[in-house]
């Protein structure tokens, strides 16, 4: 049974601006709405899965999120170095729950900026997917071969609004994936085309927009916030079940299903 971390939205709210997303927003969350969408997905998450809870820490909103906590592989993670001071606060928290739980903690080089499983994405067939040029540093590549002895796939992503590799690219069983064109270089376009071949699904603006492709993966369900009807339909032809749960409020953060969680 897969097992995943996520942390309760107690603090969780807009108070800066480090994605387009969150622009417009300060101030604007609904709290009560927020912990009950949180509520919803963590009930949804912990029918398929096991969960495990981070206590959240006052002053860290964005500790919501812990696709960013670090990049986990069997008993080993690489803990974040956040590129932004407002996040930097959130590493030693997840450093002490990773330890607390009898993980081996890595670290990258002092100044390597990686934000974990946000930009970090494992397929079905073990390849490591890495996406850099907005948030981790294209750099941080060759530290996470050395420190984690994986082939790892460097992309590219080119739009701030897609500014961490799970916002615009999911991996899926049986060697399948849901990704949206442009966020990507085309040479990460023509990347995840020869590596994927027929078996990627490449998602509209409208559900790029919807924040299609930061979805949970487990087993043949595809947690997500909203699909159209056609990428609902293309998904059940392959074999998976969408399941889609409102998490309005954290997309005026810039962050959805897949973000709320970290595989662990
Ligand atoms: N406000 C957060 C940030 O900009 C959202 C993080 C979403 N996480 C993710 N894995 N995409 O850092």
């Amino acid at each position: 049974m897969k097992r995943f971390l996520m942390c309760e939205p107690k603090f969780f709210e807009v108070c800066y601006v480090i994605n387009p997303w969150m622009e417009g927003n300060l101030g604007k969350v609904d709290k009560k709405l927020a912990k009950q969408q949180w509520e919803n997905l963590y009930g949804i998450v912990s029918g398929l899965a096991s969960v495990s809870l981070i206590e959240p820490v006052a002053g860290l909103p964005d500790m919501v999120f812990t696709a960013n906590a670090g990049l986990v592989k069997n008993n080993e993670v690489i803990v974040s170095s956040f590129r932004h001071a407002e996040r930097q606060g959130e590493a030693e928290h997840f450093q002490k729950f990773f330890a607390s739980q009898g993980y081996r903690v890595l670290r990258l080089r002092e100044g390597t900026i990686f934000e974990g499983a946000g930009d970090a994405l494992f397929d079905s067939l073990g390849r490591l997917w890495f996406g850099s040029g907005i948030r981790s540093a294209s750099h941080a590549r060759d530290e996470i071969v050395a420190a984690l002895h994986v082939e790892v796939h460097a992309l590219e992503l080119i739009d701030t609004h897609w500014y961490h590799l799970d916002t615009a690219f999911c991996p899926l069983p049986q060697g399948q994936a849901i990704s949206y064109e442009k966020a990507f270089s085309r040479k990460s376009v023509a990347a995840l085309n020869d590596a994927f071949g027929e078996n990627i699904v490449w998602v509209s603006e409208s559900d790029a927009k919807n924040f299609a492709c930061n979805a949970i993966s487990i087993d043949q369900s595809v947690i997500m916030h909203k699909a159209s009807a056609e990428l609902k339909f293309v998904l059940k032809q392959r074999g998976y079940e969408v399941i889609e749960v409102d998490v309005s409020e954290f997309l005026k953060s810039g962050g959805s299903c897949k973000c709320l969680t970290l595989e662990i």
